[in-house]
């Protein structure tokens, strides 16, 4: 499991240069899993919603422009430099303004119980240094019936793994190295991926923090999974 001061300040380095990283690394896929998740979102009708580890707030940000203005919307992140770069692009747009953005730790949410309808969490929940805890925290703040949201690298289908691992271990960190300066910051995140769950251990993984039915999505030849857990 990951080491938490590592993976903040690792994050804290590479806050300024993490959305062009992102886009490019993704082959610009990442705006297309947004889409996704935020359809899903709309259809449970949320009217208050946490986007955990929501780091430059993209996640958030789409949120706001896919959900009805009633909706109240926060974003928390355990990594100050990343939320200051969510603070400094929502300065832009308006529309943005409803949303809260707070430092919190994913381990120890600083929430009330049953205080969200949704829960989302893209890309953070490899990084949080124990799984579980994490995810019995996401239950712990949502009201029953409520839903969490999880968007996530996973294991792709078996055809398209030795081209995926290739680029994870060797272009990744290369492209990332010029783009961002921190070469070592992209081998452990390629790494990370490498090394989590594929999308039915995930699912089991899920169940055991308390959920009751797990739906999932493979996105990409299963690159990424969305999953869907109610209360
Ligand atoms: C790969 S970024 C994803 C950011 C955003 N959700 C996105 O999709 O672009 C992972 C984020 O998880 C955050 N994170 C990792 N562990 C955390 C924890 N224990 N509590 C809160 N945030 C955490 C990091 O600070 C980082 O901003």
């Amino acid at each position: 499991m990951p080491d938490p001061k590592a993976v903040n300040s690792m994050f804290a380095r590479i806050a300024g240069r993490y959305d062009v990283a992102n886009h490019l690394l993704s082959g610009g896929l990442d705006f297309q899993w947004r889409r996704r998740l935020v359809r899903r979102v709309r259809d449970a009708r949320p009217n208050r919603v946490l986007d955990l580890a929501t780091g430059s707030g993209d996640v958030v940000f789409a949120l706001a422009d896919g959900l009805p203005p009633s909706v109240t919307l926060m974003g928390m992140d355990f990594c100050q430099p990343m939320l200051d770069e969510a603070v400094r692009k929502q300065a832009r747009n308006p529309a943005w303004s409803r949303i809260e953005f707070r430092q919190g730790d994913g381990l120890a949410l600083p929430l009330p119980d049953s205080c969200f309808d949704v829960v989302t969490v893209s890309f953070g929940l490899r990084n949080m240094a124990d799984r579980p805890r994490a995810l019995r925290e996401m239950r712990r703040v949502l009201r029953p019936g409520g839903s969490l949201f999880v968007l996530e690298f996973s294991q792709p289908e078996f055809w398209f793994r030795p081209f995926y691992y290739t680029y994870l271990r060797f272009v990744l960190p290369a492209v990332a190295a010029v783009v961002t300066g921190d070469r070592s910051a992209y081998e452990y995140l390629g790494g990370s991926i490498e090394q989590f769950p594929e999308r039915d251990a995930m699912t089991a993984e899920i169940r055991r923090a308390g959920f009751g039915e797990v739906e999932s999505l493979s996105l990409t030849f299963g690159v990424v999974a969305l999953h869907q857990a109610r209360l």
